[in-house]
């Protein structure tokens, strides 16, 4: 009796050893195959979603220190590479190209552009049809971004602005506003219509993007956490709902543009898209809807990105007043207090141009930039990466990295000011890099220069309470905390009056069309 049982003591020691021994090897075989990063423990089911969900750019720059600057991390099942370093992403995104270039599917809510997500730039998979949209964007966003005619109309809403700033003083939303003002000059980029702030047109679109923004931070929340996500059907409803109703009213757009198309006459982005038609068989390729989704995605993308910006410039300067006073004092002795500035002294205005690089480097608004995902197995850093494998990259963390910036947590315009000149360093990078890198960085950087310089020469903006500045990561987007700031009015005498074109839509467009 007594031999019978150690001997089955031993049969369940032997056996254990074993399935340990199997499991080892199968362990070190998976290991092997995929030799990826290492990284923090992950829950099943979970992954490390938590640290995702308030903060992710200061959670994911908290673990380089642990981990180093390319890490992994699990988003619920998924496995993701986390990029910190400037090194890195000049290798994934420019060397490696465009192997890690790809955009992962499962961050687009539902009903997201009519659920065909390969229809737009933003989300597009890298083919043929993605190069014909993404060529089309840059091409028709730089011409834009050069005419005189969106400088007068920009600098004609900017007037509007600081009186609002003047009247409203405290009780003014910064954010909101600058939400709203944004998103009305994109319509006018695209669309060529040019919408009053409380027209219901304009309200009912800048609605239907604001429950996009939130979608999609619904779904980057159930997609890094699956456990502790909640959504709200209401909400995903109504958003299929507009953006059916969305759709609609673009090709009503699109169709009075065709009927008074004149290619000598190009002034806007569907217009630009017309033309392509005309001229260039490529662009066939292209249908109706996906169109429709260009233009439509065109007017979204960037809006919070620019009100997010020049939110943080304004919290920013009104935080540090020596600056203020400084970019105020370069303004007037290089235009003096009679006119107002305009983009051509932008190559004049160092100081100011460089408190506007600090603010993108400081705000870091795309901390993570938008998800990436590998297109194909690649060794990336020395690991094996396989196909479909979500790559995220950490621009905030470049961008506050003491290897990159001295004292890189201070709001310090000088650095990138080198012997009198602007000097803009490698590492700074708040447009991504690289072939998904962002087509909107040159109209971008007029629009920020024409609020920022109006803005500072202008009024001085005071802090009125203690605002934290850490932000608010939303839909992709990081934006400051509502604060409350106090706007003073800098004894300017400008004698300038500025010429604005009558609006285009009032010769094509009829109004009052319902969304
Ligand atoms: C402060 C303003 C802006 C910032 C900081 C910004 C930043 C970025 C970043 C970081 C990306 C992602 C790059 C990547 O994933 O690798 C991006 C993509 C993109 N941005 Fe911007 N952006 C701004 C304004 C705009 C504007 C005004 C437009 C359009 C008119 C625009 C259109 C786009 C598009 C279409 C993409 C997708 C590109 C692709 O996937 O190929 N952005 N932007
Ligand atoms: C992530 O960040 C939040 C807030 O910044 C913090 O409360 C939380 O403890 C962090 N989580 C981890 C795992 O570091
Ligand atoms: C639903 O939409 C409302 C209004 O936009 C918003 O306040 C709320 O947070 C949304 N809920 C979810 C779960 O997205
Ligand atoms: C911005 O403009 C410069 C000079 O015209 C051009 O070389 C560059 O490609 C443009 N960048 C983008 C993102 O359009």
């Amino acid at each position: 009796m007594d031999i019978w049982w150690s001997l089955t003591a031993d049969v369940d020691k032997i056996c254990l050893l074993l399935l340990m021994l199997i499991l080892s090897v199968i362990y070190l075989w998976r290991n092997r195959l995929s030799d990826i990063p290492n990284g923090p423990f992950s829950f099943p089911f979970t992954g490390n979603g938590k640290i995702l969900q308030d903060k992710p750019h200061i959670n994911l720059t908290v673990l380089k220190d642990q981990y180093g600057r390319i890490y992994s991390i699990k988003l619920g099942k998924q496995r993701a590479i986390v990029v910190c370093s400037h090194e890195g992403i000049v290798e994934a995104l420019i060397k490696l190209s465009p192997k890690l270039c790809g955009r992962p599917k499962m961050f687009l809510p539902q009903g997201f552009f009519k659920g065909n997500h390969e229809a737009g730039v933003c989300f597009s998979e890298l083919n043929m049809k993605y190069k014909i949209k993404k060529d089309f964007v840059l091409h028709s966003l730089n011409s834009i971004s050069c005419s005189e005619e969106l400088s007068d109309v920009v600098m004609n809403e900017i007037q509007g602005v600081i009186a609002l700033l003047l009247e409203k003083k405290a009780a003014l939303e910064i954010l909101p506003l600058f939400e709203s003002i944004f998103l009305r000059l994109m319509l006018y980029i695209v669309n060529g219509k040019l919408y009053q702030g409380d027209d219901v047109n304009f309200k009912e679109i800048l609605r239907t993007f604001q429950y996009r923004a939130d979608e999609l931070h619904q779904k980057w929340l159930s997609v890094t956490s699956p456990l502790l996500s909640s959504f709200n059907q209401r909400n995903r409803t109504e958003l299929i709902e507009r953006t059916q109703l969305q759709f609609e009213y673009q090709r009503d757009i699109v169709n009075r543009h065709k009927d008074c198309f004149n290619p000598d006459i190009i002034s806007d982005v569907v217009d630009h898209g017309l033309l392509m038609l005309e001229r260039y068989d490529d662009m066939g390729e292209l249908d109706q809807s996906e169109l429709d989704t260009l233009f439509i995605e065109l007017c979204g993308t960037g809006y919070r990105q620019l009100a997010s910006t020049i939110s943080w410039l304004i919290l920013y300067i009104a935080s540090f007043p020596n600056i203020q006073h400084k970019v105020y004092t370069e303004l007037i002795s290089v235009i003096g207090k009679e006119r107002l500035p305009k983009l051509s002294d932008q190559p004049n205005l160092p100081y100011t141009t460089a408190v506007i690089l600090e603010t993108q480097r400081l705000a870091s608004v795309m901390p993570l930039l938008y998800p990436h995902i590998t297109v194909e197995d690649v060794t990336f850093s020395g690991f094996n990466i396989p196909k479909d494998t979500v790559v995220l990259f950490n621009v905030w963390s470049v961008h506050h990295d003491a290897k990159y910036w001295k004292q890189p947590m201070k709001f310090d315009p000088d650095r990138f000011i080198k012997d009198g000149c602007l000097h803009i360093p490698d590492h700074y990078l708040p447009f991504g890099e690289g072939l998904r890198a962002c087509p909107g960085e040159n109209i971008t950087d007029v629009l920020l220069f024409l609020f920022a310089s109006h803005i500072m020469f202008h009024v001085s903006a005071k802090l009125l309470d203690d605002s934290d500045l850490e932000g608010n990561f939303h839909g992709f987007v990081l934006t400051p905390k509502p604060y409350a700031a106090e706007f003073i009015p800098r004894e300017t005498v400008v004698n300038d009056v500025l010429d604005i074109p009558d609006s285009r839509d009032t010769v094509c467009y009829m109004d009052g069309l319902e969304i």
